[in-house]
């Protein structure tokens, strides 16, 4: 067999362990850093409590009433949920995420913000995402797609779902130099 020259069993282990074991998000002083007054007003307090995002999609990905948008790596829901917001109940809003414990918490608070009817959450990983090709007008992402060993292939299963004319809008981290060996061989590093 071939040796996978990404780690992608041992990162996906390590993301896997460090968002299976936080107990919150950044709460509201990540929120307010990231997010509008106008965001902000009338979401659920857990949905603030676990944003993890490092900036704000929603607020680019110019979204039209009526809309499909796919959430990769939804989280606590914060991004979901203001998607839904702007796309309205004609619209759709799925969320995606590696973990059980976030697409749970993630409905939760898609209840509490009133947007359950046309919001869902599903477990599932963005190397791999499930849903059918050209299905999803926009794709977000908000600090998730940097946690991929296979980012190329993300970008390919991004196009692959996104209809003729679709568009993404994705914030997220990048490095413009060379990291330290002690950072590029951190774990903790890579799931941060
Ligand atoms: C930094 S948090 C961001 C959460 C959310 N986007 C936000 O802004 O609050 C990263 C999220 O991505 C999820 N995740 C990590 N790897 C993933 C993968 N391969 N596919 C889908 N979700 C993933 C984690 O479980 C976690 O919920």
């Amino acid at each position: 067999m071939s040796e996978d020259l990404l780690y992608q069993t041992e990162v996906k282990a390590a993301v896997r362990a460090a968002y299976s074991t936080i107990g919150s998000g950044g709460g509201e002083p990540v929120a307010r850093r990231l997010y509008t007054e106008e965001q902000l007003a009338g979401l659920p307090a857990g949905a603030i409590a676990w944003a993890l995002g490092v900036g704000n999609p929603v607020l680019h990905a110019g979204l039209r009433p009526g809309e499909t948008v796919l959430d990769l790596g939804s989280g606590g829901g914060i991004d979901t949920i203001l998607a839904a917001r702007e796309v309205g109940p004609a619209g759709r809003a799925i969320g995606i995420d590696l973990l059980d414990e976030m697409v749970e918490r993630a409905r939760g608070h898609a209840r509490e913000a009133g947007v359950e009817h046309w919001t869902e959450f599903r477990r599932g990983e963005m190397e791999d995402i499930p849903l059918p090709d050209a299905s999803v007008d926009v794709v977000i992402s908000n600090g998730v797609i940097n946690l991929s060993p296979r980012k190329s292939r993300v970008l390919a299963e991004i196009h692959r779902v996104l209809r003729p004319g679709g568009r993404m809008c994705v914030a997220d981290l990048t490095v413009e130099d060379d990291l330290p060996p002690e950072v590029l061989t951190s774990d903790a590093a890579w799931a941060g």
